[in-house]
């Protein structure tokens, strides 16, 4: 695996590859290695001759009031990680690398972003666009890699790709989680041993979310309510919000119908946690 922090190193790597008909595949990740970043790898590893996991904690999307500072950092297990999943390049950009002092342009995704986590994390999904913009640029890969996980970053990201043209295809996997339910996340290493169990209770409202919908419950708001009390019985977990909304559009659903994504921000303890399923009704 080489580890590159150049643009310029890293695309005349892969100019070299590409002109030997290699597929390229990206995975755009700010580090802190789980399961769920391994996933995308390996399953760029089987689709993509040449695999290039990009590990760039990007400050632009995160407000002067969030954890940039404090988000999870270990370089050299990460690196360990990647390589041992079989990555071809490592870009690990610094902050000067990937904006200049006079950087003015940004790529902002209406509508879409202002919902959901959008609506607490104001400026969250430009910085996301700018630089997963910047990425595909760099790299121009055929595929990129995105994880469930972050469904809202999903379809905020695909509708850039749709709107700009961008020549590639977005792979999407689905969420890892831990063996008791919780999804993974790099800030989960934050949760004291309380809010890690209290945790918990978002995926199981997810589940209990699905349990009513498979007996026949169709109406957003009983749904949205039962949830809401799972959650409130456990101190530690503030609920952000529950959102059941159209798969594509995110615009929220008062019945469940088609494709729904049932999706929920809450902070356990200081640390925000999200997840989400997607019911095929
Ligand atoms: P990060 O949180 O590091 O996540 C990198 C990728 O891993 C994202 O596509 C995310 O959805 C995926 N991922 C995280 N947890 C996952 C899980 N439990 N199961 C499956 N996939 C998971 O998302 C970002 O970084 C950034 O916003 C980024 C796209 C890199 C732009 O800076």
């Amino acid at each position: 695996m080489k580890v590159i922090s150049t643009i310029k190193e890293l695309r005349a790597e892969l100019s070299k590859e590409r002109q030997e008909g290699k597929t390229i595949g990206l995975i755009p990740t700010m580090g802190y290695f789980h399961q769920g970043h391994l996933e995308l790898m390996r399953r760029a590893r089987e689709e993509c001759a040449v695999v290039v996991v990009s590990l760039y904690v990007n400050p632009t999307q995160f407000a002067p009031s969030e954890d940039f500072e404090s988000y999870p950092r270990d370089f050299e297990r990460d690196k360990r990680l990647a390589e041992n999943v079989g990555v071809d390049y490592l870009f690990c950009p610094s902050n000067a690398e990937m904006y200049l002092p006079n950087h003015l342009t940004y790529v902002e995704v209406e509508k879409i972003t202002n919902k959901l986590c959008g609506a607490s994390r104001p400026h969250h999904f430009k910085g996301v666009t700018t630089v997963v913009a910047k990425l595909f640029n760099i790299v121009k890969p055929d595929k990129a890699y995105f994880g469930q996980k972050d469904a809202q970053q999903v379809v905020v990201i695909r509708k850039m790709v749709e709107d700009l043209n961008f020549d590639l295809e977005i792979v999407v996997v689905p969420t890892a989680r831990e063996e008791d339910g919780l999804a993974m996340s790099s800030r989960n290493t934050y949760l004291s041993a309380v809010e890690r169990e209290e945790a918990l209770v978002l995926s199981k409202s997810l589940q209990h979310a699905k349990e009513l919908i498979d007996s026949g419950e169709r109406i957003a708001q009983k749904i949205k309510e039962e949830m809401q009390k799972l959650i409130k019985s456990k101190p530690h977990v503030n609920l952000e919000y529950i959102s059941i909304c159209d798969h594509k559009t995110l615009e929220e659903l008062s019945r469940i119908e088609g494709e729904t994504l049932i999706a929920l921000a809450a902070k356990a303890g200081k640390v925000r946690l999200i997840d989400n399923i997607v019911i095929r009704d």
